[in-house]
């Protein structure tokens, strides 16, 4: 992934042509032009994702892996059709390795669960990080609950940088998996995952990297990182929500059990005993969220036509941008100042609570997410109970940066 200090001036991207790609970003609201700065939450969907989902619904739909008739056959084509996109999206080396799931706390929650119990024991350690998100944090500790494992926490710096001499102290022959953001929802620092990689693997740890922000603001190569899972979601990645993707190496989930039971996870079922269907399938019980897959595909021939190494150069073009451009507001301080970030600023102005930002900005027409972000162990680092957040999405401009300074300078105005 690309730093701002990487990243040459990026001229070639022509944002006014993709902001007419997503219909929603012609709205008004309030009566004022939509500046949309919460990707990080959710971004929103160019015309060829919802076409898909619309394409899926009015002439293609049926249940998939079930029907003999054309419908069926259509749609499981389409459906397995996008689990080879996604393949193909992340390198990985073959197919059997993308599970379906709804979202990334589904991969994390399944990858603890299931990968949880079959292969940690009592004592055994798992490592996280001071900026995981709740995802990466809660399915842990339910998983701790159940076996007594223990749970390691990777220290920060005050800019919200990794610390990895410190990560290493930390790592033991009792390590059994480090799991990790790649990329922080809410500061936006990119984590060091090559040297995150390279010192597990070393002391025989596994990897899980939650993908959920990294995935959209720049490539993804699971074989080049050599990552043992890698968990994303459809929806912050210009797709539908209500569909996410588990990566694994096809050795690590063809030795786990299944996370749920039922529909289409079985060779065989009789009353006395069930045989399992082979991976990808045996982690996919029931209906699976179709049109989702169809949408999901199209984001990724969306994304991918732009090119994820331009998609990155543009916003750290905008993120430099916006660092410049906040740090003209007083008393605005700047929370998470990685070295290598990704296209989010999370700040706070002195005397103004988040929440009364918000919804100031929100008059305006302006969207960011206010409050803990899903981290509130990082929040708590940071002494603070909460940030405003601006995320960037690749239709993000200029003007919109622009438009979020000068509301916060009337923000700054009003409570001066
Ligand atoms: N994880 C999402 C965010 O960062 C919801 O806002």
């Amino acid at each position: 992934m690309q730093s701002v200090a990487a990243v040459a001036e990026n001229t070639a991207f022509d944002v006014a042509r993709r902001r007419a790609d997503f219909p929603i970003l012609g709205k008004r609201v309030y009566d004022k032009p939509l500046v949309f700065l919460d990707s990080a939450a959710s971004a929103q969907k160019p015309q060829s994702v919802i076409d898909a989902v619309n394409h899926c619904y009015t002439r293609e739909y049926a249940n998939i892996h079930r029907g003999v008739y054309w419908l069926s056959v259509r749609a499981t084509e389409a459906y397995e059709g996008a689990r080879v996109k996604v393949q193909r999206f992340l390198n990985a080396a073959s197919e059997r390795e993308i599970v379906f799931t709804k979202s990334t706390t589904e991969a994390i929650n399944l990858v603890a669960t299931s990968h949880g119990a079959a292969a940690l024991n009592a004592g055994d350690e798992i490592i996280l990080s001071q900026l995981e998100h709740h995802a990466n944090i809660v399915p842990w500790q339910l998983l701790r609950q159940r076996i007594g494992i223990d749970i390691k926490v990777a220290p920060i710096d005050a800019q919200g940088n990794f610390l990895l001499e410190e990560f290493e102290k930390l790592l033991s022959p009792r390590t059994r998996l480090v799991a990790v953001t790649h990329t922080s929802n809410a500061l936006g620092t990119i984590t060091p995952v090559d040297e995150i990689i390279r010192m597990a693997h070393a002391e025989g740890a596994l990897v899980l990297l939650d993908g959920a922000q990294s995935v959209v603001h720049g490539p993804v190569d699971v074989q080049a990182l050599d990552v043992d899972f890698f968990a994303f979601s459809g929806h912050k990645l210009y797709g539908p929500s209500g569909i996410g993707v588990l990566y694994g190496k096809a050795d690590l989930l063809s030795a786990m059990p299944p996370y749920q039971g039922g529909g289409d996870m079985i060779r065989r079922v009789t009353f006395e005993k069930t045989e399992f269907a082979d991976i990808p399938s045996r982690f996919e019980a029931g209906t699976p969220h179709i049109a989702g897959a169809y949408g999901l595909s199209a984001a990724i021939d969306y994304v991918s036509a732009i090119g994820m190494d331009a998609i990155a150069a543009h916003e750290s073009e905008l993120l430099e941008y916006a660092t410049q451009r906040l740090q003209e507001i007083n008393s605005l301080r700047l929370i998470g100042t990685a070295d290598d970030k990704a296209g989010i600023v999370s700040f706070e102005l002195d005397g103004v609570h988040a929440h009364d930002i918000g919804t100031i900005l929100d008059r305006e027409g302006i969207a960011v997410r206010v409050g803990h972000h899903c981290a509130q162990p990082l929040m708590d680092h940071f002494g603070i109970t909460g940030t405003v957040r601006a995320s960037f999405g690749l239709y993000t401009d200029k003007s919109d940066i622009d438009a979020l300074v000068q509301a916060l300078g009337a923000v700054r105005e009003i409570f001066d």
